[in-house]
């Protein structure tokens, strides 16, 4: 019998794609995408809006995944650090947000930590109707511990990538499921 119970988890998942040179002509292969553990993308975060969380219950502000790309520094989309509700787009201050690593569960605090975000660097050519330059780095307020099991940075590559890699993406997400 199924209960179209939304059972309201959020997992990290990952799927493949093709690394095309433009954007817009990504790939991606016909197998649902699989969950994974925090272990396996513990560079993964969740960039929240307190005032959702707040309405809607922990959790429930995730607007955007992030990564860990040092102990103080969250790498994120710019798109997801503008207030798309105002007729003109603006740009959200860091005090909206809270940052949450550690777990591939968004509605289950265990194992996470929380940060506020002290400052926001949208890339300043960041273009709001074509999506060019979407990237954003946010300074936390603190340090996250590497001495912590399920955070850490991300290993960065320091060569260029050839087209057609085939690479793993990780999101975090929310989705409904049948029992
Ligand atoms: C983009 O996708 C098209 C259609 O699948 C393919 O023919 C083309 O080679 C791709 N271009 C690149 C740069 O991968
Ligand atoms: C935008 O406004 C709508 C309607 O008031 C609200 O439901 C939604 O949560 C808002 N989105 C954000 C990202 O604040
Ligand atoms: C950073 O923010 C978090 C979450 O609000 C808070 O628990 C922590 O005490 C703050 N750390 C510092 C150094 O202010
Ligand atoms: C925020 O970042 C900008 C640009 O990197 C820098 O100029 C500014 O001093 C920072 N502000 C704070 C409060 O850290
Ligand atoms: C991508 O993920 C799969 C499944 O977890 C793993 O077997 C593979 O090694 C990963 N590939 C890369 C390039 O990380």
């Amino acid at each position: 019998m199924f209960n179209n119970l939304p059972i309201s988890l959020l997992r990290v998942l990952i799927i493949w794609c093709l690394i095309a040179g433009n954007e817009g002509n990504q790939t991606y292969d016909e197998e649902p995408d699989p969950e994974i553990s925090i272990n396996d993308a513990k560079y993964q975060a969740s960039l929240r809006l307190v005032s959702l969380e707040k309405t809607n219950g922990y959790g429930h502000g995730h607007i955007c995944a992030g990564t860990i790309i040092s102990q103080r520094v969250i790498l994120t989309a710019a798109h997801c650090v503008i207030d798309v509700n105002h007729t003109s787009p603006s740009d959200r201050k860091p005090e909206e947000f809270v940052i949450v690593v550690g777990s591939a569960n968004l509605y289950d605090k265990a194992n996470t930590l929380q940060y506020k975000v002290q400052n926001i660097t949208k890339h300043k050519s960041f273009d709001w109707e074509t999506y060019y330059n979407d990237i954003t780095l946010l300074y936390l307020n603190d340090s996250i511990p590497w001495t912590w099991p399920t955070a850490e940075a991300v290993s960065l590559n320091s060569e260029l990538v050839p087209e057609q890699t085939m690479c793993n993406v990780t999101d975090l997400y929310s989705r409904r499921t049948c029992s």
